[in-house]
């Protein structure tokens, strides 16, 4: 598990997380640190990206310097608190396409309903990377990664900000070839599957529906 999930410990994403946690950090504020921090986490995300040699000319003559080599990226945010990281990783990856992926468990059969599903259409021809800011049960991003699966992307990570140990060992066990992006593992889930001490809910804070 250890080699799957990537704590990103930088200065700055800890910095900016201690005021996404705290309970004064207002709507606006809230959206701007999300997206900075998916910014920077995707930096990360993005470090085994391939790289091709090219020549160029400068204004002092010729080099050989070196280009990503054609990789297409995708993003998905599941709805609705993965919108919120969007912004950010577009800010690094202005042409990479984004997909949406809603869903919800079914009380009954258990199964995940998808409400809403659109993803690009080269989806195969690409690298994913899924976008949820909490990852507290694990369940939702299971599921929507087990739905992207069926498109057979290039390749699938998964980035959130703050995961819970128990989200990552269900999401490890389902998912063992996924790679987990984070910048937090906290203490545990609480007994309604919020995480702790965590941020409360992301999706209520960046969309100001508290
Ligand atoms: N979703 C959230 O927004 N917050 C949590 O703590 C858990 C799930």
């Amino acid at each position: 598990m250890e080699n799957q999930v990537f704590v990103m410990n930088h200065p700055l994403i800890q910095h900016k997380l201690t005021h996404l946690r705290n309970k004064t950090t207002g709507s606006k504020e809230f959206r701007e640190l999300v997206s900075e921090i998916a910014m920077l986490e995707c930096y990360e995300a993005t470090r085994d990206l391939p790289l091709e040699d090219t020549q160029i000319e400068t204004p002092m003559g010729m080099a050989t310097t070196q280009v990503i080599a054609g990789r297409k990226l995708a993003f998905v945010p599941i709805l609705r608190a993965g919108l919120g990281m969007v912004d950010g990783v577009l800010a690094l990856v202005p042409a990479a396409k984004v997909g949406h992926i809603g869903l919800y468990r079914d009380h009954e059969t258990l199964q995940p309903v998808e409400y809403y599903s659109k993803l690009p259409s080269d989806i195969k021809e690409r690298d994913v990377i899924v976008l949820d800011p909490m990852l507290a049960t694990g369940g939702s991003a299971i599921d929507a990664i087990s739905i992207i699966k069926r498109s057979c992307p290039k390749s699938i990570k998964f980035m959130c900000i703050i995961a819970a140990p128990e989200g990552i060992k269900a999401f490890t066990e389902v998912h063992p070839d996924v790679h987990v992006y984070c910048a937090a593992v906290d203490e545990k889930l609480n007994e309604v599957g919020y995480i702790v001490p965590g941020l409360g809910d992301a999706g209520d804070r960046i969309f100001g529906t508290l």
